[in-house]
């Protein structure tokens, strides 16, 4: 779809981790770092300003990307004066540890399980370095190793190696990363052609958004403007019991494909539902021109795909602008999720207790209309379908006590005592600032 207006988004100065496209397959790496000096800590963003500025920027096409992005600590510690920081998204100020009850991560969830240091005042700076094989990995976190050894002030406190299959799929098996909004001025075309390209501003920082207002944004311009929040979760995926839980279900292994497609809202393959209601399509699956070329409104009851859905609850489509009180368009995010650990052996049952799953990251400018609108309104609830009792199946806060409700005549199938299939296993709230922003954070003098 042609962009009408396209503000001049400044991509040279956008880090590339937001708006660049990743390579098909990669491999990857997390590493976060504490700072207990901060002139080390503001060397570091030097050096990194430095490496961010010749590879990955969102203009970029080096296959090899960097971004850099602070937690609320992380910026306290670089002595990022008061007002500024004050100035900050209060979810962002509190971090994400303290917005567990809000966010539905509780029971094993919780803060108190999860990965130390995750959820802790101690994750100051987060790197993710992908690449499009090993050996360029290689190359490119020795360049991040070199930019913080020598500097006794820095600590790498956790790190987590990710990568992803050329197929796409992630550990339930389903294709993953397939409906993403595009944004005006980044010259990526949308993967839906019935979905208009998103105003910048409900991406990246300092232009106006989908209300035709700028986002508020951190001060002063020079740290917030092209900047973009991003929500960072490692998410460990229980496959056995998910498989097991299906199997006990179905009749047939057909069947279980179906249900596990009803559950996301697409064929392992990716072909969605709504195209391809009755049997997967592969073909439909991996086409980019038709895996995403479809809306709800004409399935309102979810004959083909059903409401409550994790792809169908996350992104409403047309279906949720029928009675004009919510607008989707300010609930869209850019995920740019991973996996991480040992795929499970194809008609594997038995949990072997490795830990897999998926690391679920967020760009945009809002995480709480955004991000946490989805998680909490959406994901783990069902009040906005009408089925208040049922939570995403796939990815919700399921303790056994609720089901799922496949519609389909004569009569609607209901799944029962859903147990959790996704834990979490820690995350936060970071702030990836421009690359101008990073000159300015290493320059501070307080
Ligand atoms: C382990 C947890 C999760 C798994 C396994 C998972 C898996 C999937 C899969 C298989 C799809 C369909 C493919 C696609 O459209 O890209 C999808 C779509 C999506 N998911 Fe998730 N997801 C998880 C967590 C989340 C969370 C926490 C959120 C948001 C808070 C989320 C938001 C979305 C969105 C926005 C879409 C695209 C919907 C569309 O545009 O059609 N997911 N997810």
């Amino acid at each position: 779809m042609a962009e009408a207006t396209s503000p001049h988004l400044e991509l040279d100065d956008i880090q590339s981790g937001a708006l660049f496209e990743r390579p098909s397959p990669y491999v990857g790496t997390y590493l976060f770092l504490r700072i207990t000096d901060r002139a080390d800590g503001r060397e570091l963003v030097r050096r990194l300003h430095r490496i961010a500025s010749t590879s990955g920027t969102a203009d970029g096409r080096d296959d090899t990307s960097l971004t850099v992005a602070f937690s609320y600590h992380g910026l306290t510690a670089l002595g990022v004066p008061q007002t500024s920081l004050d100035s900050f998204a209060p979810e962002f100020r509190e971090g994400m540890a303290a917005r567990a009850a809000v966010l539905g991560d509780t029971g094993e969830s919780s803060p108190e399980h999860w990965e130390p240091p995750l959820g802790s005042a101690d994750v100051h700076v987060a790197i993710a370095v992908l690449s499009p094989d090993p050996a360029r990995l290689q190359a490119a976190a020795e360049k991040a190793r070199r930019a913080h050894t020598e500097l006794p002030g820095l600590e790498v406190v956790w790190r987590q190696d990710c990568y992803q299959l050329a197929t796409g799929r992630t550990s339930f098996g389903f294709k993953d990363g397939i409906g993403q909004p595009a944004v005006e001025g980044s010259r990526r075309p949308s993967t839906s052609p019935r979905e208009r390209p998103l105003k910048a501003g409900e991406i990246i920082l300092g232009y106006p958004d989908e209300t035709g207002e700028l986002p508020p944004m951190p001060t002063p311009e020079v740290l917030g403007r092209n900047g973009t929040y991003v929500v960072f979760r490692k998410l460990h995926t229980k496959v056995a019991a998910y498989r097991r839980y299906l199997r006990d279900r179905a009749a047939s292994r057909a069947e279980e494909d179906l249900l596990g497609a009803k559950m996301v809202g697409r064929w392992q393959s990716g072909a969605p539902l709504s195209l391809a209601p009755d049997r997967d399509d592969p073909e439909l699956g991996v086409d980019p021109r038709r895996n995403n070329d479809f809306l709800f409104a004409d399935d309102p009851r979810g004959f083909k795909c059903p409401v409550g859905a994790h792809a169908r609850r996350a992104n409403p489509r047309d279906a949720m602008d029928q009675d004009g009180s919510v607008d989707v368009r300010l609930h869209r995010m850019i995920r740019r999720g991973t996996s991480y650990g040992p795929p499970l052996p194809p008609g594997v049952l038995e949990d072997d207790g490795a830990d897999r799953g998926i690391i679920f990251v967020f760009a945009g400018a809002h995480i709480r209309r955004q991000f946490e609108f989805v998680k909490t309104q959406w994901l783990n609830d069902g009040i906005f379908i009408g089925a208040p009792f049922e939570k995403d199946p796939l990815v919700g806060p399921n303790d056994g006590s609720s089901g799922f409700t496949i519609p389909q005549r004569p009569i609607r199938r209901k799944l029962q005592n859903l147990p959790p299939f996704v834990v979490t296993r820690g995350g936060e709230y970071f702030f990836a600032p421009g690359l101008k922003a990073m000159g300015w954070l290493a320059e501070l003098n307080t």
